[in-house]
């Protein structure tokens, strides 16, 4: 009999992991209390962007997150083809932009160790700029050209995946209301609020901003908080942006249905996903200095979601020490799309016995808070 993994948690995250099990032969079910994506995952600007996000030093999150990247025009055809879907996916490239000269230095660091991974990101001057970007502000002095970094249309994306599980046999449960563990230790019982009651070999967990509820039941320390990121989008109109554009303040990015994705704050507001004027008009006070014509646009669409972040930074990811058929994966803060090739793989990996490499385990191992 096929081994039976349910995974707890409709975001990309669990469907990245359904998709991957599915396809390596295993029988999988999601539970989702709402929709599937319908949380952080619907809501994200589709960034696969680890160059831009992370600014400093290297750690293993940033491999992580690279190795990622570098799976994902792969892993996507791979959706597009279970799926039957044709979702975003394009290889813009990005600019991380600064308008000061005694900012170059910075860059200049910053490119340095991004080589040792492979990177081909250059500094660019102003007027290299003019050519790749002619509609950025002549204020920008210099950014750095990081021709890996690419982006997907997120909602279709977590829509795609979804038809890809489903076609791979997942079965999906949305809408079951907050799932609760009844036991686990020696045989896995879930119950929906109306007392439904699923059964499985493997609990995997991807409840993203809310896994923190878990804490009581497996007694370790969890600690996954929401953090809301409120953003907007503009129509672009005659106007190209060519690249995923950023700075310190935030970020830009084109999509091909002619829109102009611009986030993203970094509040704490509980479990509200409420957008407010102050989150709102934050983005549209810095982004005119990187874009002027933005000047003459009001964003026709404003959202927020939650991320999942974690108190050290790292995803939680691998099973429980003495309950190895518990698996966390949960915890990926700003970078979820991203990581979602590598952390689906990933899971299947521990799932079939070949595990993470040894560096990762540690680094992202569920009770190192406990
Ligand atoms: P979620 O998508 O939140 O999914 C968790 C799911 O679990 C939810 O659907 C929830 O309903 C369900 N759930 C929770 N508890 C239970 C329970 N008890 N029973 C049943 N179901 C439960 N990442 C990038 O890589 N690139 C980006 O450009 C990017 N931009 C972002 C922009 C914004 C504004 C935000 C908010 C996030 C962004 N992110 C980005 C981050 C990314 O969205 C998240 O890291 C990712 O979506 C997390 O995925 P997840 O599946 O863990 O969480
Ligand atoms: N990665 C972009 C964000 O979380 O806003």
């Amino acid at each position: 009999m096929k081994e039976h993994i349910v995974v707890l948690g409709g975001g990309v995250i669990g469907l990245a992991t359904a998709f991957s099990l599915s396809r390596r032969g295993y029988e999988v079910t999601i539970l989702e209390k709402t929709t599937c994506g319908g949380q952080a995952s619907g809501a994200a600007a589709g960034m696969l962007a680890p160059y831009s996000e992370i600014s400093e030093d290297p750690d293993p999150f940033f491999t992580f997150c690279l190795s990622s990247l570098r799976m994902f025009k792969e892993w996507q055809q791979d959706v597009k083809h279970a799926s039957g879907i044709d979702f975003e996916y394009t290889e813009s490239g990005s600019l991380h932009v600064v308008y000061h000269e005694s900012d170059i230095l910075a860059l200049e660091s910053r490119i340095a160790w991004q080589k040792q991974f492979g990177s081909e990101a250059e500094i660019v001057d102003h007027n290299r700029l003019k050519a790749l970007e002619p509609n950025l502000s002549d204020d920008v002095v210099a950014a750095i050209h990081s021709n890996e970094e690419s982006h997907v249309f997120a909602p279709d994306y977590v829509i795609a995946l979804k038809t890809a599980c489903e076609n791979n046999g997942v079965n999906i449960y949305e809408n079951t209301g907050s799932i609760t563990v009844e036991s686990w230790i020696s045989s896995l019982v879930l119950k929906t609020e109306e007392g439904a009651s699923f059964t499985g070999d493997r609990l995997v967990i991807c409840s993203g901003a809310w896994s923190n509820e878990l804490e009581e039941t497996f007694d370790i320390r969890i600690p996954v908080f929401p953090i809301r990121g409120q953003i907007c989008a503009y129509e672009l109109g005659q106007e190209k942006v060519n690249h995923i554009l950023t700075s310190s303040q935030g970020y830009l990015v084109p999509k091909e249905n002619g829109t102009l994705v611009n986030g993203a704050s970094e509040d704490i507001a509980g479990f509200s996903t409420t957008v407010t004027e102050k989150g709102i008009s934050r983005l549209v006070n810095w982004n005119k200095r990187m874009l002027p014509f933005l000047e003459r646009k009001t964003p026709f669409h404003t959202w927020a979601g939650l991320r999942p972040a974690t108190q050290d930074g790292f995803p939680l990811l691998g099973s429980l020490e003495e309950h190895p058929h518990i698996i966390f994966a949960t915890g990926h803060y700003r970078n979820g799309i991203l990581l979602s090739a590598k952390t689906g793989e990933a899971v299947a990996d521990i799932v079939s016995g070949t595990g993470l490499d040894p560096e990762t385990a540690r680094a992202f191992h569920p009770e190192r808070f406990s």
